[in-house]
């Protein structure tokens, strides 16, 4: 079996990337998104990528075009019957993850494979909610997924032979290099970045330095693309908060214990730059620090 269509469940930062990949590479897309604005906004966004592109000369006018009709952004999950491989790019929320996975295996055909795109939650787990765990598997993309070179792979328990071969070849095929982690809390990437991203967080806290100089520290010490403040503002802290929870509850570590303002930021709804605030203000050009 080769993955020939691909159907992506959510709309948002990373399910929207791993639309334009799917598609930049070949493969028919089928985008579900049940809100209409996360659907626009993501038809937008593949298009200014693609323009970029274009106007690099890494494209031309008419593959972008046939790369962007390639994709059909819908609202109703039965547009996924088509699917040979369906990925859940939901929020990185347990019940929220298993309650679409179950809505989706009632529209797939009985040979489809099924992933999850979780940044930190058992596959076997989320696996188990499938009538065939044996064909369910972890693919963890990066954010912004059209640039990033890493996919991790992770089988779950009763992840067959087969489901890991055919999804490697899939994943290879999309240009990607992969780095394998066994299933455990957040994998490799995430269990070493986001206490590196905790502990900035409570460097603020503390007061050793304030934004500005924690993210200059970082990017011209340690030669990061990104301060880590920045990067947690671009990931989501409402998503690094649920990672670290993930960690904290999962290898039952106090040193995994989320910094209480990243608590408070995320109470306050300051998740960061998808609405405009987090250890940044985005209403500015360039983006403020707010400590
Ligand atoms: N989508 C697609 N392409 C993008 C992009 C986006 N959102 N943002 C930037 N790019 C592209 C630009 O078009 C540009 O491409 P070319 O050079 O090929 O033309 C390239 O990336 C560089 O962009 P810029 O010059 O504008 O900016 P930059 O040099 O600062 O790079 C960056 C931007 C690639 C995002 C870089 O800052 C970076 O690598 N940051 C770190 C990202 C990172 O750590 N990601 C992992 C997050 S953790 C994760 O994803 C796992 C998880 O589960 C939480």
């Amino acid at each position: 079996m080769t993955i020939q269509t691909v159907a992506i469940i959510g709309a948002g930062q990373m399910g929207r990337g791993i639309a334009e990949t799917c598609a930049v590479h070949g493969k028919s897309v089928v985008l579900v998104d049940q809100n209409q604005d996360s659907l626009a906004t993501a038809k937008t966004v593949i298009a200014e990528n693609l323009a970029r592109d274009v106007k690099k000369d890494r494209l031309s006018a008419k593959q972008s075009k046939k790369i962007q009709q390639a994709i059909v952004f819908t609202a109703k999950l039965e547009d996924i019957v088509p699917a040979d491989l369906l990925i859940e790019a939901v929020n990185e929320n347990e019940s929220s993850k298993k309650s679409v996975l179950r809505a989706c295996q009632e529209h797939l055909r009985d040979d489809a494979l099924m992933a999850s795109n979780t940044s930190s939650i058992s596959i076997t787990r989320l696996a188990a909610v499938s009538k065939k765990p044996d064909q369910f598997i972890g693919l963890h993309f990066m954010n912004p997924v059209p640039k990033m070179q890493l996919v991790e792979m992770i089988r779950g328990l009763q992840t067959s032979d087969t489901t890991f071969e055919v999804t490697q070849d899939f994943i290879l095929g999309l240009g990607k290099t992969i780095a394998l982690s066994e299933d455990f809390p957040a994998f490799i990437v995430n269990r070493i970045l986001i206490p590196m991203i905790n502990e900035a967080i409570l460097t603020l806290y503390e007061g050793v330095g304030n934004v500005e100089n924690i993210d200059k520290a970082m990017k011209l010490g340690a030669k990061h693309p990104m301060g880590p403040l920045e990067l947690a503002d671009y990931i989501g802290l409402d998503t690094v908060l649920a990672i670290l929870n993930t960690l904290h509850e999962g290898l039952a570590d106090q040193k995994y214990r989320p910094c209480p303002l990243l608590n408070r930021y995320v109470e306050a709804g300051w998740l960061g730059r998808k609405v405009g605030r987090g250890f940044y203000d985005y209403s500015s050009n360039p983006p403020k620090p707010t400590r």
